[in-house]
């Protein structure tokens, strides 16, 4: 598959899988990925809101591979939409294997995210 080959998109936050992010065998849990790519979907639109974003939806995402502890988890997103409060990306996960130099996607998802006022309500996103 050719778009595994490279990653897409700006590279946005990177981290490292540790042990208390794994079950017993080492597996770090799908949660923990799922919150790097949101903690930089929260980034990314919230330097184009120039403002607070909340996550509105994920979209259906599937693990194709495991991150184990010891990976360095890269998270690259795209923004591929701007409504008129929300903020669509377009999020991959990649991991670095500990001891190979491979890099490898292990999933993406589609992140909508929802400018918020000081109000706490949807507020419109400012042309860039
Ligand atoms: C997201 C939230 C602010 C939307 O509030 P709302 O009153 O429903 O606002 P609106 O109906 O005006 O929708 C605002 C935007 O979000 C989009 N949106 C809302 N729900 C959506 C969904 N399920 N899927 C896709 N887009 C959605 C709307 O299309 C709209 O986009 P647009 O302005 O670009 O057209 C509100 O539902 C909320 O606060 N949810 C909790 C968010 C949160 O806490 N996330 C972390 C969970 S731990």
């Amino acid at each position: 598959m050719t778009d595994s080959l490279k990653p897409a998109g700006e590279l946005t936050l990177r981290t490292l899988a540790m042990p208390a992010d794994a079950n017993p065998a080492g597996d770090i849990f799908g949660g923990w990925v799922m919150a790097q790519m949101d903690l930089a979907s929260g980034i990314r639109a919230g330097e184009r809101a120039h403002g607070r974003v909340v996550t509105a939806a994920v979209k259906e995402m599937a693990f194709q591979l495991p991150v184990k502890i010891g990976d360095t988890l890269s998270i690259y997103t795209e923004i591929t939409r701007v409504g008129r409060t929300s903020i669509t990306l377009s999020v991959e996960a990649w991991a670095h294997r500990a001891r190979h130099r491979l890099l490898e996607k292990v999933t993406a998802g589609t992140f909508i995210m929802v400018a918020l006022g000081e109000d706490g309500k949807p507020t419109p996103v400012r042309e860039e």
